[in-house]
């Protein structure tokens, strides 16, 4: 069910109006095999509701690029305070967690602010943009498609708690498989980080900067089910000896036993995925696994996990396979600004900067991930005890 999408580095995408078009649309196809109800309940905290996606994305082009304009009329007043997720000068908002209460407005409405605001958005990019307002159209389209990925993990959490074992497609692609991976020699040195140049990047990539690396060697290859299954065999849920402190009091709060969607059946371990239940793929990477969990398994390993910039500078020389067509891959990094980064003046300031405390980065991209959306310089981030997101691990190591 992967549309074919323009994507913003395709020059066949040529115009504003088919790169808009054709990634609003694109969410709309991802929401075709849901029903109204599916699209209203919010199952936990983090995740939100499909109506909310659809109608926040909206909103921020309507925020961002429309309000003030002249000849742009506000779709409805109160949608300010309902799909305001978490800017603070924009004024007061839903409580994220109960995203899920919004009944109404109805789904039709929903799809009615979508096209107001698709029209309007239209007449703009007819015309010449200067940069600023190129700046936040690129941004508006990179931002909905985060909100693809966001609506597809939380569309699977959301089925997960279904007695039911639900299926969103059950032609939903099976995960990429293949050999283990093999540690490749990095000599380190002095290198070069960050987004620099023309194409689009969120502000948290840059500034480009120089950092040193010791001679490290990294994984060509995630970490597959079936090496997890062998962690799991070896006790590696019961052994505190391999897990940080704050891991293990979530080990012990949540009864982690496996990653977060596998399920014990009669014959073995089944996971959980778009396509419904399925017996787990040993061949396949392992996903849904929070940081406390890779970092666990590396230790077992006798390895660790790479630094954010270990992984930028060997994906950056292609020395890696698999770097965002299966899972995001847990670093070791915390998620901190780059040496002189500013967030910029205003709401659209809080779109990274704010949430540089507490959060682990993530690199690569995911099977969930729009085409053409991430890139070696990608900065995501999590709280290191979160397992919804297609979360995966690839090892490095010291030399010895
Ligand atoms: C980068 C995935 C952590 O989920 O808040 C969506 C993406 N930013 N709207 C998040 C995002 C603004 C962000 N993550
Ligand atoms: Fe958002």
């Amino acid at each position: 069910m992967n549309t074919a999408t323009c994507q913003l580095r395709y020059a066949s995408c040529e115009t504003w109006l088919d790169r808009y078009a054709s990634m609003r649309r694109h969410t709309l196809d991802l929401i075709g095999p849901l029903t109204p109800e599916d699209m209203v309940v919010q199952s936990m905290p983090d995740a939100s509701p499909a109506k909310w996606h659809l109608a926040h994305t909206t909103w921020f082009f309507e925020t961002f690029l429309l309000t003030g304009r002249t000849n742009y009329t506000i779709f409805d007043a109160d949608y300010a305070f309902l799909f305001n997720s978490y800017y603070e000068a924009l004024g007061a908002r839903q409580p994220r967690a109960q995203r899920g209460l919004l009944t109404r407005p109805p789904l039709d409405d929903i799809l009615a602010y979508r096209r107001h605001v698709d029209t309007h958005m239209q007449a703009l990019l007819k015309d010449d943009l200067d940069d600023a307002t190129s700046d936040l159209v690129r941004l508006g389209l990179a931002h909905e498609e985060q909100h693809q990925e966001l609506l597809l993990m939380d569309i699977q959490h959301l089925f997960s708690q279904s007695p039911m074992a639900l299926t969103y497609d059950p032609g939903w692609q099976t995960d990429e498989t293949g050999r283990p991976g093999h540690f490749q020699l990095r000599p380190g040195g002095l290198v070069e980080i960050g987004h620099a140049g023309a194409g689009f990047a969120f502000d948290n990539e840059g500034p480009r900067h120089k950092v040193w690396l010791q001679p490290f060697e990294i994984s060509d290859r995630l970490v597959t089910n079936g090496e997890w299954l062998g962690f799991m065999t070896d006790g590696g849920y019961a052994r505190a000896d391999l897990w940080l402190s704050d891991g293990w009091a979530q080990v012990k709060a949540h009864d982690w036993t496996a990653p977060f969607y596998w399920r014990k059946t009669t014959d073995g371990w089944s996971e959980l995925s778009l396509r419904g239940l399925d017996p787990v793929i040993t061949a396949a990477p392992v996903t849904h696994i929070s940081f406390y969990e890779a970092d666990a398994f590396a230790r077992w390993t006798g390895a660790r996990l790479p630094t954010e910039f270990e992984w930028e500078a060997a994906a950056s020389d292609g020395a890696l396979e698999q770097t965002d067509t299966v899972g995001w891959q847990w670093t070791s990094s915390a998620y901190l600004p780059y040496p002189g980064f500013h967030a910029s003046a205003g709401a659209v300031g809080e779109y990274n900067g704010k949430f540089m405390s507490g959060q682990m980065v993530l690199r690569g991209g995911a099977s969930f991930t729009p085409a053409g959306h991430a890139r070696p310089t990608y900065r995501n981030f999590f709280k290191p005890e979160q397992r919804w997101m297609r979360s995966g691990v690839r090892l490095a190591r010291d030399l010895t």
